[in-house]
């Protein structure tokens, strides 16, 4: 009977094309795909579900806890430009360190930093949900402490992102920011602050549409506000590379100019969010599902290039400065692509 049953179901299984996760799997792996999983659910659906929860507050015994909340928020909602509120003990969650060891997720640096100094951290290649960079820089999953000791990271995000109540919490106690220029030179601002070491995905949501496995496409030419940002504050900049960032994901096929590109484009100028299909594998079986797909995911911190501290830059030493800059990160990719990607020889970095 049971014989009977599993043939059936295999027969099932493969008519489908789904293949399932085998059943002797050791717990600390367990762990993982329920690390990756929470996250991607966060990611998807923690800021409507966080959204939801308040104004079911809001409508509970306990509205006044929903008011008191909204007066404190609305009085704190200028920290996400003031250098944030970051607290170690949420970067150091277990959560974080199951995440990372999933793919598995590894920071590997090239050069040592300063902890006197400030550093922009120009982050390739965005992949569909940067969970490279996450796990390097808004977690120590990755072991930001050890390896860059005494400094402190900050994942720079748009800002809408923190005004969404309870969310905003969560990220601000991860190292967050938001991705104003006031907020980039607060942090990067050696008056206030030493040490820290800014993110920032520089080609942003719009490279994410460009995110297929095995590809990395990415947009850089037209990009010229980080450069700026750099020279204002005199912040050495640090191209960080993630390779493999975009094998997490097999998103649907989106040719330029084809009508789901066209879709997301517009979208995404209106919203700053591109909307994506992010198929990766499901939790019991690796078919389908948004679950990411476990690959490595290495994320290699350059060596920092000095920027001379410019307040009013002109745009041809913006662009002197944008022309080294694009030559590092090249040189960092194909220096460092055989080590870390399969079949590394025809993959190049393709910059738009
Ligand atoms: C977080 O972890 C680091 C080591 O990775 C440790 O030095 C630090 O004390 C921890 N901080 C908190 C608040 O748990």
């Amino acid at each position: 009977m049971i014989d009977t049953l599993r043939k059936v179901f295999s027969k099932i299984s493969d008519l489908l094309g789904v293949e399932w996760a085998p059943l002797d799997i050791p717990m600390s792996r367990r762990l993982q795909t329920l690390g990756a999983t929470a996250w991607i659910c966060l990611a998807l659906f923690g800021e409507a579900l966080a959204i939801y929860l308040f104004i079911k507050l809001v409508y509970s015994d306990y509205w006044w806890l929903a008011i008191l909340y909204g007066y404190w928020m609305l009085n704190d909602i200028e920290i996400c430009n003031k250098g944030g509120r970051t607290f170690e003990f949420a970067r150091n969650w277990s959560w974080w360190r199951y995440f990372c060891d999933y793919f598995p997720i590894t920071l590997v640096k090239t050069a040592d930093l300063d902890p006197s100094k400030n550093y922009l951290f120009a982050c390739y290649p965005h992949g569909i949900f940067s969970s490279g960079a996450y796990g390097s820089f808004a977690t120590n999953g990755a072991n930001f402490p050890k390896l860059f000791p005494g400094m402190s990271a900050h994942l720079i995000v748009l800002g809408g992102h923190f005004l969404v109540p309870f969310f905003r919490d969560l990220i601000l106690a991860l190292g967050l920011c938001s991705s104003s220029q006031e907020s980039i030179l607060y942090l990067l601002d050696p008056k206030r602050y030493q040490g820290n070491c800014v993110a920032i995905m520089v080609g942003g949501a719009a490279e994410a549409l460009d995110s297929h496995p095995g590809k990395y496409k990415i947009i850089l030419s037209r990009r010229k506000g980080f450069i700026r940002v750099a020279m204002k504050s005199g912040a050495s900049l640090v191209p960080v590379f993630s390779f493999g960032e975009t094998d997490v994901f097999r998103p649907i096929d989106n040719p330029e100019n084809g009508i789901l590109r066209r879709i997301q484009e517009k979208v995404r100028v209106w919203t700053g969010i591109s909307p994506m299909f992010p198929l990766g594998r499901g939790v019991f079986q690796y078919s389908f599902g948004v679950v990411p797909i476990r690959t490595p995911v290495t994320t290699v911190v350059g060596e920092p290039m000095e920027v001379k501290k410019n307040l009013e830059p002109t745009s041809e030493e913006i662009d002197a400065v944008h022309a080294e800059f694009s030559k590092r990160l090249t040189e960092l990719f194909e220096r460092e692509k055989s080590k870390y990607l399969k079949n590394h020889e025809g993959i190049h970095l393709v910059i738009t």
